[in-house]
């Protein structure tokens, strides 16, 4: 069993498409054990990406990122990890393979609809960036 951080960017939620996304994880045995949706300020937006500060693109990813609300989740499940990143599709969403969620829902790499913690260790630091211990069942 594992846990990943999974968000729905500010494009997938103004699409109105949470819940098509969500049925995505729940129908391929992932279970969403925390939820809230929020609006990221750009300090929490620029600390969640630190990773990306020095590229050419992290303005970009911080406006974007701030643009509207998005909704933060911890999906639980068996190679949990893996299997996000293979509903996700590639980052960008004219490279995603069909029936994956990022070239059914995204439209460009910027805006490309979900985020997912690319390994156990991420995936560890991301959801105690969002979720307190009490709020995961
Ligand atoms: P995400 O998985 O949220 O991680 C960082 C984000 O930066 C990525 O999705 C993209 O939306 C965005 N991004 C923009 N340009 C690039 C790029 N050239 N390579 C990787 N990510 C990019």
């Amino acid at each position: 069993m594992e846990r990943t951080l999974s968000i729905i960017k500010p494009d997938a939620v103004k699409k109105n498409v949470i819940g098509k996304i969500i049925d995505r994880f729940e129908s391929n045995g992932l279970k969403i054990v925390a939820i809230k949706k929020l609006l990221l300020d750009r300090a929490s937006a620029g600390e969640f990406y630190a990773i990306h500060k020095e590229r050419p693109f992290f303005k970009d990813l911080v406006d974007f990122m701030t643009s509207g609300a998005v909704v933060v989740m911890v999906l639980e499940g068996e190679n949990a990890v893996k299997k996000n990143r293979e509903l996700m599709g590639d980052t960008d969403p004219k490279k995603a393979q069909a029936g994956t969620i990022r070239a059914d829902f995204a439209e460009s790499i910027d805006a490309n609809a979900v985020h997912g913690s690319d390994s156990l260790e991420n995936a560890k630091n991301e959801i105690s960036f969002f979720f307190a211990q009490t709020e995961i069942k």
